[in-house]
C-alpha cells in the first residue's frame, strides 16, 4: 500500500486473526464445509461466496435492475442521512460487512460535512475490497481517520469491546442480517447490545416482506449474475481446498419460501457423481437433482424486528422506509 507518510497515520488496516473463543481459525478452516457436505440435506456456509471473484460478482448484483435492495436503501440513506446525524451527534462509525462502502458514502458525507464523525471503521472479510475502498475513502475524506479491520463479524465484535469513551454507531446495512438464521440473528443482536455502551447507536438495514414474484426475480436475474455468484462458491472451494467441483454439473436455483419468509438459494446437482476435496481429505457423493443450500435471505416485518431489537435493549428511535415499503432502516440506541 503506497501512501504518503502523513496520510498513513490516518489510515490503518488490521487483521483480526483469532476467533471469538481465541481459537486458531486456520486450524479449523474447512470444518464447516465438511459438516455441511456430509449431512442430509447438504448445505454450505454463505461466507464461501466471498472470495475475490465472488465479492466482485456481489458488487455486480447490487447494480442489477431486479435487485432493488441496494438502490432502495441508498435512496433512504440519501434522504435521511442528515436526520440520522441529528439524532446521534458526533460519533465513531463502525460498519460491519463494509464491502465497497458505496452506500456508506451517503452517511459519511452527512457526518463529514457537519464534522460529526471522529473515525470510520470498515470491517470486512475481503482483504482486497477492504484495502481498495479504504484507500479510496482516504482520498475522498482526507481528514477522517479510517481503521480498516479484516475479519468476520464475530471476530470484529469480540475485538470491539467497550474500550472507547466516544459515542459509537455500529451499522449493518444491505439486509445482511437476513443471511443469518433466526437463532444466529438473535445471538448477533445480543452481541451488538453487549459491545455497545449505553447511549451508543445501532443502524440496521432490513429487506421487507413482499410478493414472491418481486423477490424471486431479484435472486434469479435475467443476466445470470446471481447464478454466477452462486456457482462461484464451488470455484472458491476448488482453489481453497483443492477440490474438483465441475461447475457445469450444478445449476442455480432461488425460491421464496413463504412459510419461512425467506429466499433459499440452492445449487442443484445435474448428474450423479462424486467430488473430492483433497485438502479436507473428503469425498462427497452427489445424486442427480440433489441440492446444496448455499444461502437463506430472510425478509422481515418492521414491527417484529423493532420488538426483537427492543427486547435486546436496542431501543428503536426512528424507522425510515421508501415510499413502496420495500426496505427499512431502523436507528436504535442502547438503553441508558
Ligand atoms: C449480502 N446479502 C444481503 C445478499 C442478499 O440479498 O441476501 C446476498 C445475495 N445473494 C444473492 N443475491 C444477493
Amino acid at each position: 500500500m503506497q501512501l504518503n507518510p502523513s496520510k498513513q497515520e490516518l489510515l490503518q488496516i488490521e487483521y483480526l486473526v483469532t476467533s471469538a473463543t481465541g481459537q486458531n481459525m486456520v486450524k479449523d478452516e474447512g470444518k464447516d464445509v465438511i459438516k455441511g457436505l456430509t449431512k442430509t440435506p447438504k448445505s454450505l456456509p454463505s461466507k464461501y461466496f466471498y472470495d475475490r471473484q465472488g465479492s466482485q460478482l456481489f458488487e455486480a448484483i447490487c447494480q442489477l435492475p431486479e435487485y432493488y435492495p441496494t438502490r432502495t436503501e441508498a435512496a433512504i440513506l440519501q434522504e435521511y442521512a442528515q436526520e440520522i446525524v441529528a439524532y446521534t451527534g458526533p460519533c465513531e462509525l463502525i460498519e460491519l460487512g463494509s464491502g465497497s462502502s458505496t452506500k456508506t458514502r451517503l452517511l459519511l458525507d452527512a457526518y463529514y460535512r457537519q464534522q460529526k464523525s471522529s473515525k470510520y471503521v470498515p470491517i470486512d472479510v475481503s482483504e482486497t475490497i477492504l484495502k481498495a475502498s479504504a484507500i479510496e475513502l482516504q482520498k475522498e475524506y482526507p481528514n477522517l481517520p479510517i481503521q480498516g479491520l479484516i475479519g468476520t463479524y464475530e471476530q470484529a465484535l469480540a475485538y470491539y469491546q467497550k474500550t472507547s469513551y466516544n459515542t459509537r454507531m455500529i451499522f449493518f446495512l444491505g439486509s445482511s442480517i437476513g443471511n443469518f438464521s433466526a437463532s444466529e440473528c438473535d445471538k448477533f443482536l445480543e452481541e451488538i447490545a453487549t459491545v455497545l455502551k449505553a447511549g451508543d447507536y445501532f443502524l440496521l438495514g432490513i429487506d421487507l416482506q413482499k410478493t414472491a414474484a418481486i423477490l424471486e426475480a431479484a435472486y434469479n436475474d435475467a443476466q445470470g449474475v446471481t447464478a454466477a455468484f452462486n456457482l462461484n462458491m464451488l470455484s472458491h472451494l476448488n482453489w481453497r481446498f483443492q477440490a474438483d467441483f465441475n461447475l457445469d454439473l450444478f445449476s442455480h436455483q432461488a425460491i421464496y419460501n413463504q412459510d419461512k419468509s425467506q429466499i433459499e438459494m440452492y445449487l442443484i446437482c445435474q448428474k450423479t457423481h462424486h467430488v473430492h476435496l483433497k485438502k479436507l481429505d473428503l469425498t462427497v457423493n452427489f445424486q442427480a437433482s440433489e441440492s446444496i443450500l448455499t444461502e437463506i435471505s430472510r425478509k422481515f416485518n418492521l414491527e417484529t424486528m423493532q420488538k426483537d431489537l427492543e427486547s435486546k435493549g436496542l431501543k428503536p428511535l426512528r424507522v425510515f422506509t421508501d415510499p413502496e415499503n420495500l426496505f427499512g432502516l431502523i436507528l436504535c440506541q442502547l438503553s441508558l
